[in-house]
């Protein structure tokens, strides 16, 4: 794909992007996406609208059970044997799990393994979001748990038809909680922190923020897995690709060691 044709698409994907946020703003004065920024720097009664209007409906919560195998494969190479080495709970944080899927699928990775001491804190700016997860409750065909159930036999009971909900010695691991990652870290520390598809929403200066806040959530010696390639959307996928191969190629975070890994997902170990 060209230069000139990436920029048309971008150009398209923009206008596309504005109609939706200027129907979700709908009786709010904003004729430009400066003037949404703008509003939501301010912050206020308006601003903070604005914002909680944005995250709710705007930004995407596409998510599933072991949506990255990658990821998942990485985790399981690297952050759990490091787990299992540290001898006292092990705590991971999934930032940005949407409605639950990603952390319970760690919970449930581990639990395959044997692995039983640890928890898992489930974050999202959504608390709407954020209040699914806590409920549990999953159709088993939107969740990526399919009919045959082969990734997560046995962690979940039947509810309803087609809908189950995971099981309680799974839950007993798992934790969700509202929280903005580009305001501010944790305010505990994690030992394996996992951030899949949450830059694929934010700008360069989010990207530096949240990067920096997520850092700020890890403990002195611990790993991140990421994984930000969006499987499905042809063309999108190919702008995402780049742009993230851009950036991680270019990310030099002090203390922050990429680790080379069998496949696409990227890991990175942390040293404070
Ligand atoms: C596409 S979903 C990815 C879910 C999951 N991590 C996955 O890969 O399947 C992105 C999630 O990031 C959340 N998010 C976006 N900005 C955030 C922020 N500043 N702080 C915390 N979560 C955020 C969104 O609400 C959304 O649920």
């Amino acid at each position: 794909m060209g230069i000139v044709e990436t920029e048309e698409i971008k150009r398209n994907v923009i206008l596309y992007l504005w109609e939706e946020i200027r129907g979700l703003l709908k009786g709010i004065p904003v004729s430009s996406p400066e003037d949404v920024v703008s509003l939501i720097e301010k912050g206020g009664e308006l601003g903070k609208r604005v914002r909680s209007s944005l995250s709710e409906d705007f930004v995407e919560d596409s998510t599933s059970f072991f949506r990255d195998p990658e990821a998942f494969a990485a985790y399981v190479n690297i952050g759990l044997p490091y787990l299992e080495s540290i001898k006292r709970e092990g705590k991971i944080l999934s930032v940005g799990c949407s409605t639950g899927e990603e952390a319970y699928s760690v919970a449930i990775a581990n639990l395959q393994k044997g692995y039983g001491n640890f928890r898992v804190d489930g974050i999202d700016v959504s608390e709407r979001r954020i209040g699914k997860a806590q409920k549990g409750e999953y159709g088993i065909l939107e969740s990526g748990l399919g009919l045959d159930g082969k990734l997560t036999q046995g962690f979940f009971n039947p509810k309803f038809l087609l809908e189950v909900e995971v099981k309680p010695e799974v839950r007993r691991h798992v934790n969700f909680f509202a929280h903005d990652i580009l305001n501010a870290p944790t305010e505990e520390q994690y030992d394996v922190v996992f951030c899949l598809h949450l830059f694929d929403h934010l700008s360069e200066k989010g990207r530096t923020v949240a990067l920096e806040n997520i850092l700020g959530s890890m403990a002195g010696e611990s790993y991140l897995i990421f994984h930000t390639l969006v499987p499905g959307f042809t063309v999108p996928s190919q702008m995402f690709q780049l742009e993230q191969k851009r950036y991680f190629d270019g990310l030099k975070v002090k203390g922050l060691e990429r680790l080379a890994t069998p496949n696409k997902a990227v890991a990175f170990k942390y040293h404070k």
